[in-house]
């Protein structure tokens, strides 16, 4: 066990415990950046003029009759910034732009006294445009072939050969929707400036660092002039990774500009208008298996649909390329990466960040080919399991890979398996018009921030004369309760109750250079941080109090609020007084705390290395029951064994697990964002703008039995006391509901069909597979080569696979139907 993973006695690590802050968001009385305007006088209200065109020149902007407009303070435009007029780290999102990029894109903010004469006058602002031509779809933009940033290539083995000795092989075309955050609190900040012109800007941001870094580059400051705070946010879900700079930059501008604090604060159509969301994907591939079923080789493109500006699509399709593998070993691959240049918002990182992506690309190949295959889907993704140390096509050794077949087997066991497939098969026999379907998915998700760099995080942590104790740490609160674990790692390395320790919100100023809360390494990396911090004081405390009592300072022990050499509890000092012993001698009773993560390493250029730390695994059963006539399916049944190591907080682990798979549901089957596509002078705008046609999973499509447990005797040796991140990979054992509703489909057919699923998998797209399962139709693939020999189950008159030759090769948002 190494230093960093072993847990003291009586650790507070691993209780069962509330969010920290549960109390306070249930009753209404957490405060989040929006609630600090009413505890702030006279602090402006920010509003944008917004682009009514998708793509366009700006050839006249007049901001005179809002200037003139009842209230008006002040109206931003390109001429006030001082200094670079960009809101991105890649310098290819103008703030402020000359050239809009998509429809609802932000041309000017206009400042008042309230927001409602703010949004007033922004109406009055005119606007004049030169139409340029809009890419809308992803496919557009590759036919157009607009892109954008680097094409990575990720190779491993000679995949032409691979494909040549596979016993079957098939290609096909996939494309798939991306995804709105809908956080509940929306993006917002408010700044203020002080009597140096210092800038103090709250912001709902989950990279604190970076937002303060953008809002100095806008104000031609250096960092150290501008301190961006964050309390907490009402969920980021990685919509607020980036996101959140320029609008803190148009407050902290408008600050700075009339000495009065500014608030922005997005409504939720402006929200949806005008941030990033999930990228949707376009993928193209061709897979080998042997006769057992067994991947011989994956060659695919990938192209993400990254909307106008770069953002953080990189790094999202890097993550994508290292995720197609899923849990499968595949000996020769070849998957090629590239960014679609669209007209829309501008596309960002949402939980999983890229590897949900990726992964479904594999879980879609795998489900539509496994009834070509003759093989059961359960049996085909097992039996295509990595062993224990394969290489992923990257190049790192998957570590306990056995773990993807502990929690296979639990699931399937504590998920009545094969009891269950029986009965399914009987009532589908019995009902013609409703069907079920039953699949289990495996979940294999690296853990660390792919670009070495990030992987690094900082603590400071105070003790006071009187043994209070006070820590601040670099990551941020958005739900996922980093918090909680950070006051458990800070109680259980200072051995002081829970109580003893409070936790201050995020601050620049308190700790610098900090990587954002993100790649689900919150805990990782600032536990590391937290639990450093409290050794270095613990150790000064243990010299202290090993003099006293005459031992040595390694034979000293903090436990529950009482400092004691081994075997003399009974000469027990309390934890305060040795503070307070420590403080009269004059001993450091604070210290700033650093963790890196250690044997990491990632070439970019070549995408081979080992940039994970270790891998998160999981698996999900999945019972849907989908009706014949409408399409419309409920979630009956959910049964999920997730690893989190030794959990750090077990209430918020099961939490994040649930919440995580009810979010990936909601973006495979409900969640449907829709794009103007036609040629009207609304091309471009975002359809889907608000609660009302945009669904979100709500109470009634939460599964009606949902069985998670966390994985037994999981420790993990590199990270903080045992444990493993959570917040993204359970995400990803959402696929499972999409399998399951391709099983339910395909009973609609005869045995052995092969269903195409659109994602997202909506009642209406579901209604098309299993129309088109019921029509015989054999999905939408190509058999190349000796796929010839694919079992044929299928009853005489079923059409069977398309020959090649007249394939249709799609498998989109929109069945050809529509
Ligand atoms: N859980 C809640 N309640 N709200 C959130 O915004 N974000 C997710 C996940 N869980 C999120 C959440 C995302 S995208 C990430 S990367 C992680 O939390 C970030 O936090 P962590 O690194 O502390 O797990
Ligand atoms: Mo999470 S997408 O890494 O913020």
């Amino acid at each position: 066990m190494s230093a960093l993973s072993q847990r003291p006695d009586n650790p507070v690590v691993g209780v069962e415990l509330p969010h920290e802050a549960a109390s306070l968001h249930v009753t209404g009385a957490a405060l989040y950046t929006d609630d600090l305007v009413d505890r702030t006088p006279g602090a402006l209200h920010a509003w944008p003029v917004q682009s009514t065109q998708a793509h366009a020149r700006v050839t006249r902007l007049d901001v005179e009759p809002a200037r003139r407009a009842p209230g008006v303070v002040r109206v931003l435009t390109a001429d006030d910034v001082p200094g670079v007029n960009d809101a991105g780290v890649k310098h290819d999102e103008p703030l402020f732009p000359s050239e809009v990029m998509f429809f609802g894109h932000a041309i000017c903010w206009v400042l008042a006294e309230t927001l409602e004469a703010a949004r007033q006058a922004a109406a009055l602002v005119e606007v004049d445009y030169e139409p340029l031509p809009a890419l809308i779809d992803v496919k557009e933009a590759i036919d157009a072939e607009s892109f954008q940033g680097g094409r990575p290539k990720m190779e491993r083995g000679d995949v032409d050969a691979g494909i040549e000795r596979s016993a079957h092989v098939f290609s096909g075309e996939f494309q798939f929707s991306g995804q709105e955050h809908f956080y509940l609190e929306t993006h917002a900040a408010l700044a203020l400036v002080d009597e140096f012109g210092q800038v103090f800007v709250q912001s709902s941001t989950q990279h604190p660092s970076e937002t303060q870094e953008i809002v100095a580059h806008v104000l031609g400051l250096a960092s150290h002039e501008v301190t961006v705070q964050c309390l907490r946010m009402g969920g980021g879900f990685g919509g607020k990774e980036m996101q959140p700079h320029g609008f803190a930059a148009i407050a902290a501008l408008g600050s700075t500009l009339t000495g009065r604090p500014v608030r922005l604060r997005l409504n939720r159509t402006l929200d949806m208008t005008m941030s990033g969301k999930r990228h949707g994907f376009h993928a193209e591939w061709r897979v080998g298996f042997d006769d057992d079923g067994r991947l011989q080789a994956l060659d695919a493109t990938l192209t993400a649909d990254g909307g106008w500006s770069l953002d953080l699509s990189e790094p999202v399709l890097a993550r994508a390329l290292c995720h197609i593998d899923n849990a499968y070993w595949v000996p020769d691959v070849r998957v090629n990466g590239r960014i679609a240049k669209t007209h829309k918002t501008s596309q960002t990182a949402f939980r999983g960040f890229g590897g949900p992506q990726g992964m479904l690309v594999i879980e879609d190949i795998l489900g539509r080919c496994a009834p070509l295959l003759g093989i059961d889907a359960e049996t085909l993704r097992r039996r295509n399991f990595y062993a224990e140390g394969q290489p992923t096509p990257y190049g790192q050794p998957v570590q306990q890979a056995d773990r993807l077949r502990r929690t296979w087997d639990q699931v399937k066991e504590t998920g009545d398996w094969d009891a269950r497939v029986a009965e399914i098969a009987a009532f589908n026999a019995a009902h013609d018009d409703v069907k079920r379907g039953l699949a289990i998915t495996p979940v294999k998700f690296g853990i660390s921030f792919n670009l070495t760099a990030f992987n690094q995080a900082g603590a400071l942590v105070h003790v006071y004369k009187d043994g209070s104790v006070l820590i601040n740490h670099g990551g941020t609160e958005m739900g996922q309760g980093l918090h909680t674990k950070m006051l458990q790692v800070a109680a259980t390395s200072l051995g002081v109750p829970l109580q003893t320790v409070r936790l201050a919100p995020t601050r620049t100023d308190k700790v610098p250079n900090t990587s954002a809360t993100a790649a689900s390494s919150g805990a990782d990396l600032n536990g590391g941080a937290v639990k450093n911090a409290c050794e270095q004081i613990r150790e000064r405390l243990a010299q202290v109090a090993a003099q006293e009592l005459g031992v040595s300072a390694a034979d000293m022990r903090f436990s529950d609020g009482k400092v004691f050499a081994i075997g003399q509890q009974d000469k027990a000092v309390e934890w305060a007084e040795v503070v307070r012993r420590a403080y009269f001698q004059r001993v450091q009773l604070w210290a700033a705390g650093f963790y890196r993560t250690e044997g990491l390493h990632w070439d970019s250029t070549v995408m081979q290395g080992s940039p994970f730390k270790y891998f998160a695994y999981g698996c999900a059963a999945t019972e849907v029951e989908v009706d014949g006539f409408t399409g419309a399916y409920r979630t009956r049944r959910v049964d999920i064994v997730h690893d989190v190591g030794d959990s750090l907080s077990p209430l918020v682990d099961i939490g994040q697990v649930e919440g995580g798979f009810v979010q990936g549901a909601g973006w495979l089957t409900l969640e449907d964002l829709r794009w103007d596509e036609s040629d009207r002078p609304t091309r471009g705008r975002l359809l889907t703008q608000a609660a009302s046609t945009y669904k979100l999973p709500s109470f009634s499509e939460m599964p009606e039995v949902f069985n998670v447990a966390l994985l037994e005797h999981a420790h993990e040796e590199g990270a903080v006391y045992g444990s493993k991140a959570v917040g993204e990979p359970p995400l990803m054992l959402a696929f499972s509901v999409r399998e399951a509703l391709r099983q339910a489909c395909a009973a609609f057919g005869p045995a052995g069909t092969s269903v195409d699923l659109a994602s997202p998998a909506t009642p209406e797209a579901v209604f098309w597979a299993l129309s088109e399962a019921r029509d015989g139709e054999q999905g939408h693939l190509r058999l190349d080569g000796a796929a010839a020999d694919v079992p044929d189950q299928r009853p005489a008159g079923a059409t069977g696979a398309r020959p090649e030759s007249e394939a249709v090769l799609e498998s989109s948002g929109t069945p050809a139907q529509v």
